[in-house]
C-alpha cells in the first residue's frame, strides 16, 4: 500500500508504521531501535574489532562490538519511555526499565549477531523481539512485533508487527526507505543453510540433508544468522537449521533474542519454523538465555525435517 502521490520507494519506517495504524508507542519504538542501528552501524565500520576482555552468561568472550552495540541499544531502549524490560545476549539477566507495564513493551535483543565475522568483513545483524507489557518469558506466538537490521554491502531492516514482512534500505541520509512490501517464502527450498558440526548431526538429520543434496538443493552458509536467513527470505526459498546435535541436544541458537523474532517474520512470509517436533513460536520458555534447535524456511521442507526428526530420530531420545 504506498501512499499516494509518492512512490513506494519514498516511504519511510515511520510512514509505512502509521500507514499500517501500529500504535505510536510501538511506532516511536520500532524507529527507535533503527535510530540506534545507525550508531552499530558507525562501531562496525569504524570501531575496535578486539576482544572486550569479558564474557557473556554464555561463557563466550565478548568483542568491543557486541558490548558496544548492546550499550547503544540499551541506552536507546531506556530513553525511550515506553519500554518496561528488557533482555540482551550479553546481559545476564532480564533488565527492569519501568515497572509499569501499560502501554509499555519489553524487549528482548541480540545487539550484533555473528558479531565474530565482523574482522573477516562478512555481513552481521542486530535481531529484535518485541512484547506487549513486562513479561519476556512467553511463547514467541504472543510477540507483537519482530525486526532484524542487517550490516551487509547495503544496510537494511526487515519487520512485521504481524500484517506482512516488509524491508526497507538505508539511503544516504540515513534513513530507512521501503523496498519490499509483503515479502513471502515458497514451499519448497533450493537452498540450505546448515549450521553445526556434520560428524556430530543425528542420523535422522544426517537423512534429512541427503534427502536435500538428492534434490540438488544448494548449501549456502555465512555463519551469520541474520544474512543467512535474510537469503532464505529475500530470495523466497530456502531452509535454515541448527539441529540438536551429538554433544548439544538442544543446539546453540537462542529461543528469545534469536529464534523467536525469526520465527515470527518467516511465519508472517509463509513459511515455518520447528525445533524438529514442535513450533518455535509455541515453546514455552523456562529460562531466558534458553537454546533450541531449528529448522526454519519453506514450509514443506520443515515438514520434512519433522518427519526425519522427530518420527524416526531415536538417537535424538537418548541424547536428551
Ligand atoms: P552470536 O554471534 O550472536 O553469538 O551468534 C552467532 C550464531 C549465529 O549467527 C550463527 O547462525 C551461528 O552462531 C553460527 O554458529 P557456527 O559458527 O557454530 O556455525
Ligand atoms: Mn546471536
Ligand atoms: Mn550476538
Amino acid at each position: 500500500m504506498s501512499a499516494p502521490g509518492k512512490t513506494k520507494f519514498q516511504i519511510d519506517l515511520r510512514r509505512h508504521l502509521r500507514e499500517h495504524y501500529v500504535n505510536e508507542n510501538l511506532t516511536h519504538l520500532i524507529c527507535e531501535i533503527a535510530e540506534a542501528s545507525k550508531y552499530i552501524i558507525h562501531s562496525i565500520r569504524t570501531g575496535d574489532l578486539g576482544v572486550a576482555g569479558t564474557s557473556n552468561l554464555y561463557g563466550e568472550d565478548q568483542l568491543a562490538l557486541d558490548v558496544l552495540s548492546d550499550r547503544i541499544l540499551r541506552k536507546r531502549l531506556d530513553h525511550s519511555r515506553v519500554v518496561a524490560n528488557i533482555m540482551s545476549e550479553e546481559a545476564d539477566q532480564i533488565i527492569p526499565i519501568s515497572p509499569d507495564c501499560n502501554g509499555k513493551y519489553s524487549v528482548a535483543f541480540d545487539p550484533l549477531d555473528g558479531s565474530s565475522l565482523v574482522d573477516v568483513n562478512l555481513a552481521v545483524g542486530t535481531i529484535v523481539s518485541i512484547f506487549e507489557g513486562c513479561d519476556l518469558l512467553q511463547p514467541g506466538r504472543n510477540q507483537v512485533a519482530a525486526m532484524y537490521i542487517l550490516y551487509g554491502p547495503r544496510t537494511t531492516l526487515v519487520y512485521s508487527v504481524g500484517k506482512g514482512v516488509h524491508e526497507f534500505g538505508m539511503n544516504t541520509l540515513m534513513e530507512y526507505t521501503l523496498l519490499r512490501e509483503n515479502i513471502t517464502i515458497g514451499p519448497q527450498a533450493n537452498l540450505y543453510a546448515p549450521g553445526g558440526l556434520r560428524n556430530l548431526y543425528t542420523p535422522g538429520v544426517e537423512a534429512y540433508v541427503r534427502t536435500l543434496e538428492e534434490r540438488g538443493v544448494k548449501l549456502r552458509y555465512s555463519g551469520g544468522f541474520v544474512p543467512d536467513i535474510n537469503q532464505v527470505l529475500l530470495k523466497g526459498k530456502g531452509i535454515f537449521f541448527y539441529p540438536h546435535l551429538k554433544d548439544q541436544p538442544k543446539g546453540k541458537l537462542r529461543l528469545l533474542f534469536e529464534l523467536s523474532p525469526m520465527a515470527y517474520l518467516i511465519e508472517q512470509a509463509g513459511g515455518a519454523a520447528s525445533d524438529g517436533c514442535r513450533r518455535i513460536l509455541d515453546i514455552q520458555p523456562t529460562e531466558i538465555h534458553e537454546r533450541s534447535p531449528v529448522f526454519i524456511g519453506c514450509k514443506e521442507d520443515v515438514a520434512m525435517a519433522e518427519e526425519f526428526i522427530c518420527k524416526h530420530d531415536l538417537q535424538r531420545d537418548s541424547a536428551e
